[in-house]
């Protein structure tokens, strides 16, 4: 069996490493070896303890000065977005109108598609994502897009079709029946087809129906092992809309609840503006938060209370939330949580950090048992970071020995030109200049 030994400096987690600055939940081999098998992890440990066991079929790939840990795992990102990216001056709802409701409409061309999707999953794999819960348009071609661009890489990818039935352009519209048979049309087409996998897409309570919602949650619970994915308490004009038109809801996430869209395989973006009941009820059903922000910044949004959710039991991931985020690098969406989180009088420590981006997100979207950090069996789904990627980054971390402080400044100082390699299954599908 032909094996791959990746040699160089390497880093992942165990577990939520929790706050420490040694945390054994993270494991550092300086000089370590990651031994790779038909795309699977058998072992990982330092460089050292590999040599006795080389065979004829072993190739070395040598990364030695850079640093090896899991691919990032972005638990929210629009692919339909792209185009709009860093647009100017709106918040939430006005951004909606006059960014995002146009971007999308053009999806329903689906040459159009085809190309915008090409180009993000380039876009991800060279900022080292390498699993992305994406959301389509309401257009059912523009999943069968980005799930064949991700297919074509062999990517981990979980998406699904938006579905709106009001308040966005007659053009943008679905109806709770179109929406429901496209979704099941998709899920049979595509849902364990290799590494992808569907997600029922309520794009959030102001643009669906209750008939909508109520089709969703139906539909859901004909596939369990299919994921919910939606939007929640992002910013306070929303919240006051959804407020009026569900004035029979106790509060914003209790209108999903009432359709029973609360379950594990659930992924809520967000989750801003919540209570402790909301809080209690998302950790008590297994449901998950995308913290995004970069995002929550960017469209002035608010500040997610990282510990607070943490405290309650809540699984969080990260999300870039492409478009109304302006970064796909999740080192730059990393040096924002650690910003926001600061505003929150609660320091995110490095381990921490490298967590939120890798393992947390693999724990949300239950595919733990197969990515997030090299337990042995894992799929290889790797990157390659560069600490001296530019001059700034050179100079600091040369300055230190210590690993927390280097992966500290990669965190903050790092971008794509930090992003050296990336791999899927072992297979190297991106190398940097
Ligand atoms: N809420 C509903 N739709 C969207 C969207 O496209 N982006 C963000 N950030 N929030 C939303
Ligand atoms: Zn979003």
């Amino acid at each position: 069996m032909p094996l791959q030994l990746f040699r160089g400096s390497i880093l992942h987690c165990l577990q939520d490493p929790g706050d420490s600055l040694h945390s054994r939940d993270a494991p550092y081999f300086e000089d370590g070896g990651l031994l790779v098998a038909e795309g699977r992890v058998q072992a990982v440990g330092s460089y050292s303890d590999f040599q006795s066991s080389f065979t004829e079929d072993t190739e070395v790939i040598d990364y030695s000065g850079k640093l090896i840990v899991p691919g990032f795992v972005d638990t929210h990102i629009h692919f339909v977005q792209t185009d709009i990216i860093a647009s100017y001056g709106e918040q939430l709802l006005s951004w909606l109108e006059k960014y995002t409701f146009p971007a999308e409409r053009a999806f329903a061309d689906n040459e159009h598609a085809i190309a915008v999707a090409e180009f993000f999953i380039e876009e991800l794999l060279r900022n080292g994502t390498t699993t992305a819960l994406v959301l389509g348009s309401v257009h059912p071609q523009s999943v069968d897009a980005i799930f064949s661009a991700a297919q074509r890489k062999k990517m981990r990818l979980i998406a699904g079709k938006v579905l709106m039935d009001r308040n966005c352009p007659e053009c943008l519209r679905d109806t709770p029946e179109t929406g429901y048979s496209e979704s099941r049309e998709l899920i049979e087409r595509w849902h364990h087809e290799a590494r992808l996998s569907y997600a029922i897409t309520p794009r959030f309570a102001l643009t669906s129906s209750p008939q909508q919602l109520q089709r969703s949650a139906e539909l859901a619970a004909e596939y369990p092992d299919v994921y919910v994915h939606t939007h929640l308490a992002e910013n306070r004009a929303e919240v006051a809309e959804v407020a009026k038109l569900f004035p029979e809801a106790r509060s914003y996430l209790d209108v999903y609840d009432r359709y029973g869209l609360l379950r594990d395989r659930s992924m809520y973006a967000h989750g801003i503006h919540l209570d402790a009941d909301d809080r209690k009820r998302l950790a008590e059903t297994g449901a998950s938060v995308a913290f995004c922000p970069s995002c929550n910044l960017f469209i002035g949004s608010g500040l997610f209370d990282l510990k607070t959710a943490w405290e309650f039991g809540i699984r969080v991931g990260l999300g870039t939330d492409v478009g109304g985020g302006p970064t796909f690098n999740m080192l730059q969406v990393l040096c924002d949580a650690y910003k926001v989180a600061q505003l929150n009088s609660f320091s995110l420590s490095p381990y921490r950090a490298l967590y939120l981006a890798t393992l947390a997100g693999a724990e949300a979207l239950r595919i733990d048992d197969r990515i997030g950090n090299f337990a042995a069996g894992k799929e290889a789904d790797f990157i390659v970071l560069d600490p001296g990627a530019t001059p700034l980054l050179q100079r600091r971390t040369s300055l230190t020995d210590d690993i927390t402080d280097k992966l500290f400044a990669l965190i903050m100082l790092g971008d794509d030109r930090a992003v050296w390699a990336t791999h899927l299954m072992g297979n190297r599908v991106m190398l940097g200049t």
